[in-house]
Order: structure tokens, then C-alpha cells, then sequence
């Protein structure tokens, strides 16, 4: 088996329990896992040697919420958007007409194309879903295409109640046939909690189909409005609750008290003109928070990690450590993957070896230098990309 010593790393921002910032390090990866990680003055001998000229390293982002199977775009939607329109969630409609058009191959190509854009910018680790299918056909189909392209899939039928399908009639197919449809290529299942999408007890009613099914549960809520998607994730333990821009009091007490962990998606907000979520409050509350790009043709068609962690610091009130942490091992915990042989999201001795070099000193360029390319070079599972 090769080995390969990174070297000349300025700063190593770990994310291990024991030291999460190394100066002058080097680390060594062999069968894509790290064998070694140390000061670059004790790094041992190894068949090929890297040096990264005395550049920032890191976790490759883990990227939790994407929805990266779909065709066509929304650019004219977001024009009106900019122009003053508010975001409604029946826009997905349109993405929904395009998906069913497109063939399988369409759809993978699309989404590993967004994969790939994302992995340039050090995303390591995607999860995706499904959502805009929304018939049994549609759906099953983009659950295979989704697990052709992601590291997890999240089963998300209830998107929103197809144009000119009876609201029982949908409910009966996503948590019955559909979800059985799906089942092989899924983990976890989700549905849209707000206005104009699933109430509560719809949302309550999907989840614990997909419970029995043997899948992690996740919940969009409080995107839009107090919606209580929040609260109702929490109730039921789910691994997320993505978006939480209107919070109550009561929703972050909840979070607070809760292993459920409240994914934040800066790119959207800005997109569609939401408040930011309390993330300050959240973190001050002691709540679990994630950064994730919420990909999507809709409301926010970014795949860039960067972006998120930047506006995080700069709009979000949060610092450089908590923005890095929160999209990488505190997104790990959001897919259940923060420990354990397969943990994503820190970088540590017997670990997989996802990470990325910076083309800057330290993790503070993120902020300090929005908007620049900044990711030198990515390694995942071992193998250098790009
Ligand atoms: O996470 N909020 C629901 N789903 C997507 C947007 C879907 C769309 O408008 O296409 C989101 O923002």
C-alpha cells in the first residue's frame, strides 16, 4: 500500500477532540484513511510527499442539504424575486415539470456535474434528496440518480402536493408505495413543513411512515413562517430541522434541549430574502447547528460551502471557528456520521482522509477574503481531486 506525507500544512484545523489546531503540521494517508498526523518536524518517511507550501488545511466540507436532481432553472423566478416578489413554494412546481421531462441519464449528469462543481470548492461529503418527481415514476428515479451521486439521499415525496392530485390521495401514495419505492436507495426521509406545503400533522404523518420504514427522519421547517416544524422535529427526534429562520423562544429552548440539529442555509436566506435564522441565539442556547448549501434550482442555486461559511461570519454574527465547525463536523452530526470508523467532518489517526488545502494561511481568509477562490487543492477518501 502507498503512503503519501502531506507536509508544509501552516495551519491544521483538525476538528479532533485532542487539539483542533496544529501549527507547521503534516499528515499521512495510506489506503484513504490518515495514518499519521503530527508537527511536520516528526513526520515519518512515506512513498510520495506532498508539500503544500505552508497553506491551511482542513475537514472537506460535509454538505447536508442539497437537492441536486432536477432540470431546467428558475433564473426568471429569481429575477422577479430581486425585483420585490416573495418566495412561495409552489414555484417548485416548475421544477417539477422539467424533472419529469428529463431522462435518468439527464438527471444524474446534472446532479454529478453540481457534485463536481462542489467538490473543486472542498465539499467531501453530499447528501441529496429527492422532491421533484412527485409522482411514483418520478420519484423512484430520482432516488436512484440521487444515490448515484451522493454519500446519503433523503426521501423527500413530500415536497408539495402535486398540481392536480388530491391532497389524501398523495399523502397515501408518498407514505405507502412510494416510500416503498424508494426505500432501497434512501436513509432518511423529510417533508416541507410550511404554508403552502405540509402542516404539522401531514408532516407528522410522513415521518413516522418513513420511521417505520427503518429511515432517519429530517424536517424543513420555519422557513417561511412559524410554521412548527421545529418543534414537531424535535418531538420526534429527528436527526435535523433545516432553515429555523422564524424561531420562537420556545423553538430554541427546544433545540437547545435536543440532539436534533438546526441546519442553517445562508445561501437561501439571501436568495429569497428571508431573515437570517437567530443562529447567535442558537449557539448561545447550547443548540447543535450545521451550515449546508441547500442547492437547488428554486432558492438558492449555490454549491459553494465557502460562500455559506463567509456570510455565516460576516451576516450571521457567528465566528470563524463556529462557522468552520458548524459545515463540517457539526454537520456531520446532522447526518449521523460525527463518530465511528465512517465519520465525516474531522480529521484524525484511523479516520477517513477527506480534506482540503487552502490557498491562504488560515481558515480566517473564508470571511477575511469572500467571494475569492480559495480551495488549492481537495483530497477524498485518500485520492487527490481534480
Ligand atoms: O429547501 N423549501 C423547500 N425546498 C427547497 C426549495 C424548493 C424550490 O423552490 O425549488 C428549499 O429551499
Amino acid at each position: 500500500m502507498t503512503t503519501e506525507l502531506i507536509t508544509g500544512i501552516r495551519e491544521l484545523t483538525s476538528q479532533a477532540d485532542d487539539g483542533p489546531r496544529l501549527r507547521d503540521a503534516a499528515l499521512v494517508i495510506e489506503d484513504g484513511r490518515i495514518a499519521w498526523i503530527g508537527p511536520a518536524a516528526d513526520a515519518p518517511a512515506a512513498d510520495r510527499r506532498t508539500d503544500v507550501g505552508g497553506r491551511a488545511a482542513l475537514p472537506g466540507w460535509v454538505d447536508t442539504h442539497t437537492h441536486l436532481v432536477f432540470a431546467g432553472d428558475r433564473a426568471a423566478e429569481f429575477e422577479a424575486r430581486m425585483a420585490g416578489r416573495r418566495y412561495e413554494a409552489g414555484g417548485i412546481n416548475t421544477t417539477v415539470r422539467a424533472t419529469r421531462a428529463a431522462t435518468e441519464e439527464q438527471l444524474i449528469g446534472n446532479a454529478a456535474r453540481l457534485r463536481r462543481e462542489a467538490e473543486a470548492q472542498g465539499t467531501t461529503f453530499l447528501e441529496t434528496k429527492t422532491g421533484y418527481g412527485l409522482d411514483l415514476e418520478s420519484e423512484t428515479r430520482s432516488a436512484r440518480a440521487a444515490a448515484a451521486v451522493a454519500d446519503v439521499v433523503t426521501y423527500l415525496g413530500a415536497h408539495l402536493v402535486p398540481q392536480g392530485v388530491d391532497r389524501r390521495d398523495y399523502l397515501d401514495l408518498v407514505t405507502g408505495p412510494m416510500l416503498a419505492a424508494v426505500a432501497p436507495y434512501v436513509q432518511y426521509i423529510d417533508a416541507f413543513c410550511e404554508a403552502g406545503a405540509f402542516d404539522v400533522e401531514e408532516t407528522r404523518e410522513v415521518l413516522l411512515a418513513g420511521r417505520a420504514a427503518g429511515l432517519g427522519l429530517r424536517v424543513h421547517g420555519n422557513q417561511l413562517g412559524f410554521s412548527g416544524g421545529v418543534r414537531l422535529a424535535v418531538e420526534l427526534g429527528a436527526a435535523s430541522v433545516d432553515h429555523c429562520n422564524h424561531l420562537e423562544a420556545a423553538d430554541i429552548d427546544a433545540l437547545a434541549s435536543s440532539s436534533t440539529v438546526a441546519t442553517l442555509l445562508p445561501a437561501c436566506d439571501l436568495s429569497t430574502r428571508e431573515p437570517f435564522p437567530p443562529a447567535r441565539r442558537l449557539l448561545d442556547a447550547g443548540a447543535n447547528i450545521a451550515l449546508a448549501t441547500n442547492c437547488n434550482p428554486g432558492t438558492s442555486y449555490t454549491t459553494s460551502m465557502p460562500y455559506c461559511v463567509a456570510t455565516a461570519v460576516l451576516q450571521m454574527g457567528l465566528t470563524i471557528e463556529e462557522a468552520v465547525f458548524a459545515a463540517t463536523r457539526g454537520a456531520a452530526r446532522a447526518v449521523g456520521r460525527e463518530h465511528g470508523p465512517d465519520a465525516v467532518g474531522s480529521l484524525r489517526v484511523g479516520g477517513l482522509a477527506d480534506l482540503q488545502v487552502l490557498d491562504a494561511p488560515s481558515v480566517a481568509h473564508f470571511a477575511y477574503r469572500p467571494g475569492v477562490p480559495l480551495t488549492a487543492a481537495v483530497w477524498r477518501r485518500g485520492v487527490r481531486r481534480g
